[in-house]
């Protein structure tokens, strides 16, 4: 959101009207102040779907999903924040500052790239296709030895770099491009000591990367020798392109994976290629890396669940480790597939067919089967310490479920594998985070659950200070972040904070433009569309709050450290015991 000024982004809220945008695709229907339609987000014949044109908001009754006219846009059409708030601009009149001369200068040379990589990829591309050197004999053999045909190539655009130094350097200048602008390009290499340069790409087909408008950002090339040691190269980071994050195939794929609601992650191009031909559609490529971030919500605005097919060597292995916990984190529904030992999703579809492709990935385990599993098999020596380490493991990825009834129920089966009691493990897993979070990661019933998990005063502070100013300042001096558990409520908060600081005016929308999350568009739409009124003295309502708050937290403190106790006392832990009724002490001294 970096680039478009929180003021512009205010205005555009300010002008767009939500009402109009929302009746250009379902038909509203006028409720008193408010309009009201069968929920377009889940499946319903009661209308629980209400459109708030004072708060300029939108909350479902029914499912708990919330936000604002720019949200309702993104989930509808999958775009991403900036594209919407483009168009918005676009329709509203308001103007988007490009904030500076460089910028315009970056944009600039973002777009030759891209039309010099397209151009590059014609030329690899008619390269393959009609070259009469040996060499593209001997690539068109290979292809078609891995099963790709004409078709194939044709649709994923693939080339064919030539055994020269300079094919491509020389086409590119002749179309007036300098050598000194295709180096930032990624397509061509300096030599050393200034003495000129040559092509990146030699003796290798050529695999275009593109982003999901069909955009080509980037290259693979996969060598024709069998021997070389590097057996793909890609192009460099670019003002284009920056690595790991895009998702190779997402362009092809991504209709498919929204009407399936389902993605399969494989590794490789021909782990994507092969499988897509045959017919499974619904599939991306990662690139030889773990997942990031930026893939990960890339592939979010088309699913929630995902299938992680990753090959079984040990570099797959640990790759696909390191993406498991950040998918979680990020709200997504993890399973992980597996293949015949020795095969790749490639191989694998071209020896057995795409159907026993299918099976595999139907048989997916779940998260926490797959990854106990691989810790059983890391520390099997049967040791207490060993017991510890696959606790330790799978508690820093159960912490990241958020929503506390999965929380639980994992741990109760984490203690049933190890055989040991699930209060010792809870324990633990407050030390690997101290507060609970309590977002639903997973499909709608625990959205509901996860309004109702809010601590009633967290609430009523929260809905206060969206309500009236006045209470921005105030709650600043009295409260702090820290006295808040619920881990979205303190984001709100925060931000509120923020906002206000800078002078921005902290409506709803404007609040909602700042946050991606869905649960937390969700809780605030939430918290200020329900009916329960605050009657009465606001100001005194204010002062219960903040005191209860303080209050509730040294009783929960108080009770941490009762609960850990007990359980030194179990233990005979006479040090833990000592130092933990030192903290009691000290907290009712407090208070
Ligand atoms: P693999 O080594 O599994 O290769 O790397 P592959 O995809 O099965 O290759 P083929 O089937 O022999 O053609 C998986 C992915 O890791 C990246 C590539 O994106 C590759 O598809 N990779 C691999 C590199 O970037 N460089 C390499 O040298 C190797
Ligand atoms: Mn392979």
């Amino acid at each position: 959101m970096g680039l478009i000024p929180q003021e512009v982004i205010s205005q555009i809220l300010d002008r767009a009207s939500i009402v109009d945008v929302i009746a250009e695709y379902i038909p509203l229907k006028q409720a008193g102040r408010n309009f009201k339609a069968p929920c377009p987000f889940h499946h319903e014949k009661t209308p629980s779907f209400v459109v708030n044109p004072d708060k300029q908001i939108f909350h479902c009754f029914g499912c708990g999903v919330g936000g604002n006219v720019v949200t309702f846009i993104m989930k509808q059409e999958r775009m991403d924040f900036p594209e919407v708030l483009r168009i918005l601009a676009q329709k509203t009149g308001v103007a988007i500052p490009v904030s500076d001369i460089r910028n315009n200068q970056a944009n600039e040379i973002r777009q030759q790239i891209l039309s010099v990589n397209e151009l590059s990829v014609k030329y690899y591309h008619q390269a393959l296709l009609s070259d009469k050197s040996e060499i593209a004999k001997t690539a068109r053999e290979y292809l078609k030895n891995r099963g790709l045909g004409l078709e194939s190539v044709v649709k994923f655009q693939l080339g064919l770099a030539l055994e020269q130094w300079d094919g491509l350097l020389k086409f590119l200048r002749s179309q007036n491009f300098s050598a000194s602008f295709l180096e930032k390009a990624g397509l061509v290499i300096a030599k050393n000591q200034n003495d000129g340069y040559y092509d990146r790409f030699r003796e290798r087909v050529v695999f275009p990367i593109f982003n999901a408008r069909a955009e080509v950002v980037a290259f693979g090339a996969r060598s024709l020798d069998q021997n070389n040691p590097a057996k793909y190269i890609n192009s460099p980071e670019t003002p284009l392109y920056t690595k790991g994050k895009y998702l190779y195939g997402l362009n092809w794929a991504k209709d498919a994976i929204g009407r399936q609601d389902a993605v399969i992650v494989v590794e490789g191009y021909m782990d994507f290629i092969t499988p897509y031909v045959a017919g499974v559609e619904n599939i991306v490529a990662s690139l030889g890396t773990a997942l990031t971030v930026e893939q990960i919500r890339l592939m979010r605005r088309y699913t929630k669940n995902v299938v992680m097919l990753f090959d079984a060597d040990p570099a797959g292995q640990a790759a696909m480790l390191r993406s498991l916990d950040l998918l979680v984190q990020e709200g997504m529904s993890v399973k992980v597939a597996a293949l015949s030992p020795g095969e790749d999703p490639d191989s694998f579809v071209r020896k057995f067919g795409a159907p026993a492709f299918l099976q595999c990935v139907t048989q997916a385990q779940s998260l926490f089967d797959f990854k106990i599993k691989v810790l059983l098999k890391k520390y099997s020596s049967g040791r207490i310490e060993d017991n510890a380490k696959i606790a330790g493991e799978m508690l820093t990825t159960i912490v990241k479920f958020d929503n506390a009834i999965v929380q639980a129920e994992y741990v109760k089966r984490l203690a049933q594998v190890l055989m040991i009691e699930p209060e010792a493990l809870s324990l633990e897993m407050r030390k690997v985070k101290p507060i609970a979070t309590l977002m639903a990661a997973d499909g709608e019933p625990s959205r509901k659950l996860l309004a109702q998990q809010i601590r009633p005063v967290e609430r009523s502070l929260l809905r206060l200070m969206l309500e009236e100013k006045d209470f921005i300042p105030l709650s600043r001096r009295d409260i702090a972040l820290t006295d808040l558990q619920n881990q979205h409520v303190r984001d709100i908060v925060a931000k509120i904070f923020e906002l206000f600081d800078k002078g921005c005016d902290p409506t709803v929308t404007v609040l909602m433009s700042c946050f991606e999350e869905q649960g937390i568009l969700d809780m605030i739409s939430g918290i200020v569309s329900s009916e329960e009124f605050i009657a009465g003295d606001r100001q005194k309502i204010y002062r219960d709050c903040t005191l209860r708050l303080r209050q509730e937290n040294l009783k929960n403190q108080r009770q941490d450290i009762l609960r850990q106790m007990e359980v030194a006392r179990n233990n005979d832990d006479h040090k833990a015991l000592e130092e933990l009724s030192y903290a009691f002490n000290q907290l009712i001294k407090g208070s």
